[in-house]
């Protein structure tokens, strides 16, 4: 993905603070790039959308700048080691019950799947394709209703689907993604009960009653892939990283016109695109449509044996729970659960920028806690429960289960009601761009999703995504849980309430 596209010349250095650009408003049909863009937030949506403005011809004469209040040009801070799109490992999966983005995936394994070079992105261990083994309840094993229920928030109808409904759809997409391919048909195959599926773990452990394997798909190691993109940016000499915390959004009585940082200083642009991760919500009313939510994570030192062993097998998702274990690299098993998580409600200091220049904003937001500043932080006894449930059945070599986390985390995900991605022009403050709503499955999107980041700036947003990815109001829209049937755990869990109950067993 990188040598064959023309690399523009430009000067090294460049500044947020230009003004002087007479495309001031973003909000018309006017494709015109702007003078000058400033990224906040360098995780995968802000630094793979920074990486595709380069390769755009259009935007040869605008500054580009990125933000981020993990410094992102220090190996030590970048990718944040609180943040999403950091860690081991990655699941890279076409099995979506919804089509769109089982497609989209389908155009990133293209480039996954580039391991020839060195610079290529799945080489040097960047990817792996072990397959992913889907698996889920028998009990509500029903056909799913028509119509689809995936579909934008105005959808009235909206009904939940279970993670056997969810496992299901996904197996007719990527049934019928791989049918145009008979290499890629041969590669997946059902599993009709627990022992079918115990045999392609390979663990001697087993989990859910019907499955699947699709060995078209598996993880990445997403800390070296946010490395390799950062290398790519870094050589084009386009964009300008900066260090710092935003604290809110600087704006006049139509538009938002910049940036102001915790230690006060401003920075202005044409064009301000936040892709602040979880963060988003806590320096803008989202109106509900994203809410941070954390998720658990645990890690496990194993042995030589046990590496030789689990080393083979697939990643494996339960749908019906959430929970799911990547094949362990280097000795260290990773076992998490995708989940309804938790969530943070907190008065922020700061009242995020209003959802119009009339409205008053909330300040009671989910903001996401790391242990980056809360070193004593845990995970909620429930969660860690959960996490050794799944090592107990998906993993069960002796000596293993019980054997304690070496680490365990908080990941957040920015969590919206479809789990579609929120990427668009905020409706009523001009100049102003979200790309946030990750909702816990961006990450295998990062070779194509700045491309259709991009697109949407330009206002020619890819059709099957303009709905999904808008930004959407009124109450159908909220996130109160995310219900597109990936999700297991428990709906509504509150993270200081879980985290005292922890503390009083
Ligand atoms: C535990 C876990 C497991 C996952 N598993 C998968 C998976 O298997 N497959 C998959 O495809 N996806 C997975 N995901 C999802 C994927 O990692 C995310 O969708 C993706 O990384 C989100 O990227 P982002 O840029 O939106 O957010 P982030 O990576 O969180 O980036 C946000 C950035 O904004 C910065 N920031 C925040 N606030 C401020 C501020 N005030 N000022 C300046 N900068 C700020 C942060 O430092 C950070 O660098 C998983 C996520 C988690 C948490
Ligand atoms: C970039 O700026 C140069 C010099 O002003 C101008 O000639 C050129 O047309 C501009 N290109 C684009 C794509 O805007
Ligand atoms: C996996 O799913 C099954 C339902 O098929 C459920 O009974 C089981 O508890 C789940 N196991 C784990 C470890 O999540
Ligand atoms: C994907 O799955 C959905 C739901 O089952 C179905 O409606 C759609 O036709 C499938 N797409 C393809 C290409 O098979
Ligand atoms: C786990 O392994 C790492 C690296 O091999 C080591 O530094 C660490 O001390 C180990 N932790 C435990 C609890 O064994």
């Amino acid at each position: 993905m990188t040598s064959s596209l023309p690399q523009h010349s430009s000067s090294s250095t460049t500044t947020t603070t230009t003004t002087t650009n007479n495309n001031n408003n973003n909000n018309n049909n006017n494709t015109n790039p702007p003078s000058s863009i400033l990224i906040v937030g360098s995780g995968l949506f802000g630094l793979s959308t920074a990486y595709a403005l380069t390769r755009r011809h259009e935007f040869i004469n605008t500054s580009i700048t990125v933000i981020d209040r993990s410094d992102p040009s220090s190996q030590s801070t970048f990718p944040s080691p609180d943040a999403a799109s950091i860690d081991t490992s990655r699941i890279v999966r076409a099995d979506y019950a919804d089509h769109a983005y089982a497609a989209l995936c389908d155009e990133a394994q293209l480039i996954w799947r580039q391991q020839d070079k060195p610079i290529d992105l799945g080489a040097q261990g960047r990817y792996h394709e072990t397959g992913l083994l889907v698996v889920g309840d028998a009990t509500s094993a029903a056909p799913v209703a028509d119509p689809p229920v995936e579909g934008g928030a105005s959808e009235s109808s909206h009904k939940k689907l279970t993670g056997m409904d969810y496992a299901r759809k996904s197996w007719e997409n990527v049934s019928s993604l791989a049918s145009r391919d008979p290499m890629l048909a041969e590669r997946i195959r059902e599993l009709p009960n627990a022992d079918a599926i115990c045999e392609v773990l390979g663990t001697g452990g087993s989990s859910g009653a019907w499955g699947y394997i699709n060995y078209n798909s598996g993880w990445t190691d997403a800390g070296a892939s946010m490395a390799w993109l950062y290398e790519q940016v870094r050589q084009t000499g386009r964009v300008n990283f900066i260090a710092g915390t935003v604290e809110s959004l600087e704006h006049d009585d139509t538009g938002v016109t910049g940036v102001r940082l915790q230690d006060q200083r401003v920075l202005t642009a044409d064009l301000v695109m936040v892709a602040a991760g979880a963060w988003t919500g806590s320096f803008v009313d989202l109106d509900g449509q994203a809410v941070a939510t954390g998720q658990v994570l645990g890690y496990l030192n194993i042995t030589e044996e046990e590496q030789e062993i689990l080393g083979k097998m697939p990643v494996i998702l339960n749908l019906s729970s959430g929970l799911f274990i990547i094949p362990p690299t280097n000795g260290v098993l990773k076992v998490a659960r995708h989940a309804y998580g938790y969530t943070n409600p907190r008065t922020v200091h700061f009242p995020p920028l209003p959802v119009s220049p009339t409205a008053t904003s909330n300040c009671l937001v989910s903001i996401p806690r790391t242990s980056l500043h809360d070193p004593d932080l845990v995970i909620p006894a429930e969660g860690e429960a959960d996490l050794r449930a799944a090592l107990r059945e998906m993993t069960p070599l002796p000596g293993l289960v019980d054997r304690p986390f070496t680490k365990t985390r908080l990941c957040w995900y920015s969590d919206t009601r479809t789990a579609d991605f929120l990427i668009d022009y905020h409706p009523h403050w001009k100049n102003l761009f979200v790309a946030t709503g990750d909702s816990g499955h961006a990450f295998k999107f990062l070779p194509v999703i700045g491309d259709k980041i991009v697109d949407c700036i330009q206002r020619n947003c890819p059709p099957e995504f303009k709905e999904k990815w808008a930004w959407k109001e009124g109450e159908g829209a909220k996130a109160l849980f995310t219900e597109d049937g990936s999700r297991g755990g428990k709906p509504g869990l509150i993270l200081e309430e879980e985290l005292l109950k922890a503390r009083s067993v």
